[in-house]
């Protein structure tokens, strides 16, 4: 008797044992047309250096559909890196039938590298709210008929004012997590809050499945006929994530995205085998971010474990856009919101010791003190044309490190309205 209580104790004591902080990325599977599966292993292991678990697939049901195939050769992939994977059903390609998503997600659910929320697998979307409750529940309880039973987190996108988060659990009893979205300001000209982060985690919590946060480092996209807009998103890749890991610490952090060109968030390298579109490819090719995987290395960490991380390091990781916003171009259409992001090139500093910042650039300069860990500065376009900022690193008397921009900021000559920015890094 004593021995089966100490049984029971310990599997109670385990069940309260919290899983472990996850951090994923949206992969736009529609990118992968061109991929072999040693493809899928270069992204994973690039997102594995800076410690992300997995990748959220999202499928667009192509037509004709190459995107089965490559997700197959995802999981393939997947399996031989450790590395986690689930479907994020892109809702909004009208093409999806129960019976594609059932097979889809039955063919994956016994991998190893098929992403388990308490012990089973998670099913997320994109949008998805206006197949309704039926549709979910017929969705559920056919898979669980085929033995598959699975933890249901999607991006209901139209669910995002506090105020309907207690009508988003009335409506929809099947869900069991849930993933929100919006991770820019939305139309406005100040800063993101978690407002909708908080309302959305309460309320689903007692549904047992993952509150899913998203953090993103821009949104830009300027395809004629699909949409012209820009959110401010200036300093967003810093006070987001401060938000993932002191306000909000949800379950999972999904970053919007790996490989979504079209939208300017990706932090994947740019694959030039990819095709992008042509209009994408005016405001994505010569745009790097690859270093904002820099800063998402140190907050992934800090989320893990808790704690800010020592900074090993001493680098400045900066961003900004090739003109002014007020430029007239040739070409394309001047995207909604164009007035709200600053002309500046934003700078965050990675610091392992104080040092004094400065950043130069035509006739403006700023320089601020930065403490160890993390601090954001900026310095304003200037009104010469064809510059490039210069950054340097100094602590007291010695100058740790120097470097220049890659993109001009040019004053003229724009022949494509391009508000994505070029990402760059000077380290010691
Ligand atoms: C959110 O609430 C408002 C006000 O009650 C309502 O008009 C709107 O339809 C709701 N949105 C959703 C997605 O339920
Ligand atoms: C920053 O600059 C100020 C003014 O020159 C100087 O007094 C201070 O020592 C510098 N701090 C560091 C950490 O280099
Ligand atoms: C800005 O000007 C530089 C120097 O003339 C040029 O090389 C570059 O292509 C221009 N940038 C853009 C985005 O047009």
């Amino acid at each position: 008797m004593f021995g089966l209580g100490v049984a029971v104790l310990a599997s109670a004591v385990f069940a309260k044992v919290v899983q472990a902080q996850t951090v994923f990325a949206h992969f736009m599977v529609q990118n992968s047309y061109s991929y072999a599966q040693s493809d899928w292993t270069t992204d994973m292991k690039s997102a594995q250096a800076i410690g992300i678990d997995g990748f959220a697939l999202n499928m667009g049901r192509e037509t004709p559909n190459y995107e089965n195939a490559k997700v197959n050769d995802a999981y393939a992939a997947a399996e031989a890196l450790g590395f986690k994977l689930w479907i994020s059903f892109d809702m909004s390609n009208a093409g999806w039938t129960e019976a594609d998503m059932v097979s889809l997600v039955t063919a994956h659910a016994g991998s190893s590298a098929a992403y388990k929320w308490k012990g089973k697998p998670l099913v997320s979307t994109y949008s998805g709210e206006s197949q309704g409750e039926s549709f979910w529940s017929s969705f559920k309880s056919t898979l669980s008929s085929a033995g598959v039973n699975i933890v249901l987190a999607p991006a209901f996108t139209t669910y995002r004012d506090p105020a309907n988060a207690s009508s988003l659990l009335s409506t929809f009893p099947s869900i069991d997590g849930f993933f929100n979205w919006w991770s820019w300001p939305a139309d406005t000209n100040s800063l993101l809050t978690t407002a909708t982060d908080l309302a959305y985690q309460k309320a689903i919590a007692p549904r047992g499945g993952p509150y899913i946060m998203a953090v993103s480092p821009w949104q830009f996209k300027n395809i004629d006929g699909l949409g012209d807009w820009v959110e401010l998103s200036d300093t967003l890749w810093n006070y987001r994530w401060q938000q993932a890991v002191n306000d909000v610490k949800p379950d999972i952090v999904e970053i919007i995205t790996w490989n979504d060109y079209g939208e300017s968030h990706y932090i994947s390298d740019i694959n030039y085998n990819v095709n992008i579109g042509t209009e994408e490819e005016a405001y994505v090719y010569g745009f790097d971010h690859s270093h904002w995987r820099d800063v998402a290395q140190y907050y992934i960490k800090y989320f893990k474990t808790g704690s800010a991380p020592a900074v090993t390091s001493d680098q400045i990781v900066f961003w900004y856009r090739g003109f002014p916003k007020a430029i007239t171009c040739s070409t394309g259409t001047r995207p909604r919101n164009a007035d709200f992001p600053a002309d500046a090139v934003f700078a965050l500093a990675m610091l392992t010791k104080p040092a004094n910042v400065s950043l130069y650039i035509g006739s403006k300069e700023t320089t601020f003190y930065a403490g160890a860990g993390l601090t954001m500065g900026s310095v304003p376009f200037p009104t010469e044309d064809k510059q490039v900022p210069y950054i340097v690193i100094n602590r007291g008397s010695t100058q740790v490190a120097s470097g220049y921009g890659a993109v001009h900021i040019n004053q003229t000559g724009c022949t494509y309205y391009n508000m994505n920015p070029w990402v760059g890094r000077v380290s010691a």
